[in-house]
């Protein structure tokens, strides 16, 4: 049913219905709980939202698994990268987008971001390839596409790998094509603040068949289509989706469209105001999307024209107002995780840009200034009453000192 937070004005989330309701209660019912394999197909939702979900983001297959993060780890596994590689992924994400990576025995390296779209820089990829690198993570973060067609360019001349990260990016669009078809692979999360959710759940969309088969070896113990159930042929292990998922992914799914349609529609309006205020902007599409997801949405600020405010600050006078809104994902390159050169056992990642002292903001200027005057909005904010994004633009203009 769909909640309103105390003010009431902002929507709450998940969004769901009796519809949803029903579809868990008819797993239970059917005592078919589990998937199966494609060998021994047992269940019949997750089967099915796979072919639903590749046919809304207008691919040929989709692999569900357990959740996004599995999802890119399994994409690079079945792209063959591994140990001694290196995979280029943009510095401003959530921990999976590198930490997939990490999973791999690989080594992330970071790129710094656009400062107006707030995405990977692709002028910046150039300078990061080596000898060892095998592959480039782009993420659509907030919905926003990276700049597939000059990344593409790029991969090709380098004989690069490609795995979109697309958990922001249900039913984004870059010229015309589906986030998630321009590269070789495309990955997408369903945990709980998603736009399509299941409280937890991801999925690999890809074109190429064979790639495809590889995907589902390893997200299911090393097992090939019309086998017998114990024949393991290669390396894989259980990423599978249950069928409870498969089922409210479903019926969650059908309810997207029209919420994606708000999300638009009210992010023209919430764009337009913003934009009336002076020193902030919010992550500007990039030239060439023709459609955006509208997950999370960055907005970014000139502290002198707010009076010297804080990000934290400013983030915690729009939480006070029960705003829907986040501190920003800090940069990958600052996390404690990749101070570590010792991460994982074995692995040498002496020659990565992170590390003891190369953990520098000074590395990475655009995404160390930006997410120091930045917060976010939830995409809850876009299917709220206009009132509430009346309210959010209020409260900015009252900070303006
Ligand atoms: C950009 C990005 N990539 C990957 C993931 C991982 O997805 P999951 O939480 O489903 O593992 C997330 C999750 O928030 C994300 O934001």
């Amino acid at each position: 049913m769909p909640k309103k937070n105390q003010e009431k004005i902002f929507q709450e989330w998940p969004i769901f219905d009796a519809e949803d309701i029903e579809a868990i209660t008819k797993v239970i019912n059917s005592g078919k709980w589990w998937v199966g394999s494609p060998g021994d197909p047992r269940g019949e939702h997750t089967w099915r939202f796979q072919e639903e979900f590749a046919s809304f983001q207008e691919a040929k297959h989709c692999i569900a698994v357990a959740n996004g993060t599995v999802a890119i780890e399994a994409a690079l596994l079945a792209l063959g990268i591994g140990l001694g590689d290196e995979v280029i992924v943009s510095d401003y994400t959530f921990f999976a987008s590198a930490s997939a990576v990490v999973a791999t025995n690989a080594v992330p390296i970071f790129c710094d971001i656009d400062p107006e779209t707030l995405v990977m820089d692709v002028d910046k990829v150039e300078d990061l390839i080596t000898k060892r690198t095998k592959a480039i993570i782009p993420v659509h973060l907030g919905g926003n596409p990276v700049e597939m067609d000059r990344l593409k360019k790029l991969a090709n001349q380098y004989n690069l790998k490609i795995v979109e990260d697309c958990a922001h990016a249900h039913g984004s669009r870059y010229k015309g094509v589906r986030a998630g078809n321009w590269g070789d692979a495309g990955t997408f999360s369903f945990q709980a603040s998603k736009v399509v959710t299941s409280g937890e759940g991801g999925a690999i969309i890809c074109n190429d068949d064979e790639l495809a088969d590889k995907m589902y070896s390893i997200i299911d113990c090393g097992r090939m289509k019309n086998y017998f159930s114990y024949a393991h042929f290669t390396y894989g292990t259980n990423y599978r989706m249950s069928e409870f998922l498969g089922a409210l992914l479903r019926t969650q799914l059908k309810k997207f469209p029209q919420q994606h349609k708000l999300r638009n529609e009210n992010a023209r309006y919430f764009l337009k105001k913003l934009n009336e205020i002076e020193g902030i902007y919010s992550m500007k599409p990039t030239p060439g999307t023709t459609e955006l997801g509208w997950y999370v949405f960055p907005i970014v600020f000139n502290p002198q024209k707010f009076g010297g405010l804080t990000k934290e600050e400013f983030y915690n006078i729009l939480n006070r107002n029960l705003i829907p809104t986040d501190r920003c994902y800090p940069p990958l390159h600052s996390l404690t995780c990749f101070k570590d050169i010792n991460l994982r056992k074995g692995i040498d990642y002496s020659k990565a840009n992170w590390g003891g002292d190369k953990s520098n903001d000074a590395r990475f200027p655009i995404v160390s200034d930006i997410y120091t005057r930045s917060v976010e909005f939830s995409h809850t904010l876009l299917i709220s009453e206009t009132q509430a994004i009346e309210k959010v633009i209020n409260v900015i203009h009252s900070l303006q000192k």
